[in-house]
């Protein structure tokens, strides 16, 4: 089948440029001014902006275990609402994805319901209780793009040091979520004014950076890939770039709501700005902000964590951590950051393009001829509204909900199929 796209800003090598594009199958096999070749399927973008789809190497998919919150299906339509054609998925699912039966569940999940491609991400260690090293091997047969124990963080040093060994005996990137338990307590919120003026216990950036300097340290020792999930202080920033300039294989990502939101954001106690790492101080934002500028973070993830209503209207010390970011990441980040010229549009695209691909080796990420046809097409002069009844995710936990903002996704397609279109 043919497709061509007419009336279209195509994102070709960071600039939006005047073309159409045609697709013949799943791949792009034209880019020109002008296309006369008839089409079985015409998409009139008027003037809207043809992007790569957005890769998203951190989101929590809950399937299998706690479809109640999310599963393959409706995480994945969730997904190419926002923009994405490929998502991977974290591990802690129950049963834990620490093994090779578990890697192919999702896989088959995804093959038969997904809207976007899904890749895995196998547990670093077994069940994810930081005790025993997960069978990476065999998982790695089986297509996994790196390993974690995302949600938790392994305490012992030596057993981590054991992980990132034989992580790098199969080239396999090992994911950390950097939390000294120890220092981060019961901590609800970051420790600052706000925890002060709110009685919410803190949770101090310490808990965050020890864990990154001797993560650094360890994969330096082990010859180990690293890669550090959303990164939320002006400190592990330091740590990053002194990693970066010794040569090392350390990178790292962001989220969202790291990037525009700050602990302010707790102090009417909504839940749903409660996550971890939480949202820290202004100057830490600006540092995360800064860093993205300057190319020193490597992607913007989402770490999409849906917890059902009733898990989230509790009292702030009994909801779970965690918020959804599929359907937001691009609207916020563009309204908040590119509109405001804190950023720049391509700074936005290629940090959910094709700088997550390389982070995790996954195709994709580029608008070229002989590509698959991943991509999503978005109407930056109109607007979205985030309500209960459109999100597709099936839980609702965003602190953007009700809110109204610039740009509006109209198509997303994988290999030239549309996956998703705005009604
Ligand atoms: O806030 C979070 N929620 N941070 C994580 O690292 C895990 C996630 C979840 O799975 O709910
Ligand atoms: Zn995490």
């Amino acid at each position: 089948m043919k497709t061509i796209i007419r009336n279209a800003s195509i994102y070709l090598d960071g600039k939006l440029e005047k073309k159409e594009l045609m697709i013949d199958g799943k791949r792009i096999v034209q880019i020109a001014n002008k296309i006369f070749d008839e089409a079985d399927q015409n998409i009139d973008a008027a003037g809207a902006c043809v992007f790569p789809g957005f890769i998203d190497i951190h989101a929590h998919l809950r399937d299998p275990g706690h479809t109640y919150k999310e599963d393959i299906r409706s995480g994945t339509q969730s997904a190419a609402k926002g923009g994405f054609t490929l998502v991977c998925a974290m591990p802690n699912t129950d049963p834990v994805t620490d093994n090779i039966a578990s890697v192919e569940y999702i896989q088959l999940r995804a093959k038969e319901h997904g809207s976007v491609r899904v890749y895995v991400i196998g547990a670093l260690t077994k069940h994810s209780l930081g005790e025993e090293i997960s069978e990476m091997a065999t998982m790695k047969s089986g297509g996994i793009v790196a390993v974690s124990d995302d949600g938790k963080c392994v305490q012992n040093a030596r057993l981590m040091l054991s992980c990132l060994r034989y992580a790098s005996n199969f080239d396999i990137p090992v994911i950390i979520h950097p939390e000294d338990y120890a220092l981060a307590g019961k901590g609800q919120i970051n420790s600052g004014k706000v925890s002060t003026r709110t009685g919410l216990s803190g949770i101090t950036p310490l808990a965050e950076e020890l864990v990154i300097a001797r993560d650094i340290m360890l994969a330096e020792s082990a010859g180990a890939r690293l890669h550090i999930a959303h990164i939320s202080t002006a400190r592990a920033l330091q740590l990053v770039q002194q990693a970066k300039e010794r040569g090392l294989p350390v990178t790292c990502e962001v989220t969202p709501h790291h990037l525009v939101l700050t602990d302010e954001a707790c102090m009417n106690f909504d839940t749903n700005t409660k996550m971890k790492p939480p949202l820290r101080c202004e100057s830490d934002r600006l540092a995360c902000v800064q860093a993205l500028r300057d190319g020193l973070i490597d992607c913007i993830a989402t770490d999409h964590a849906p917890h059902a209503d009733f898990e989230k209207e509790r009292e702030f010390d009994h909801a779970p951590f965690g918020i959804i970011g599929f359907e937001t990441a691009f609207g916020i980040l563009y309204d908040r950051l590119v509109k405001t010229k804190a950023i720049e549009l391509s700074t936005l695209v290629d940090n959910l393009t094709k700088k997550p691909a390389r982070v995790l080796n996954l195709p994709g990420g580029e608008i070229k001829i002989g590509a698959k046809a991943d991509l999503t097409i978005i109407d930056l002069n109109a607007s979205t509204t985030y309500t209960k009844e459109n999100i597709l995710s099936k839980s609702k936990n965003t602190p953007w909900l009700d809110q109204t903002i610039a740009s509006k996704v109209m198509y997303t397609l994988k290999s030239g199929i549309i996956t998703y279109k705005d009604k």
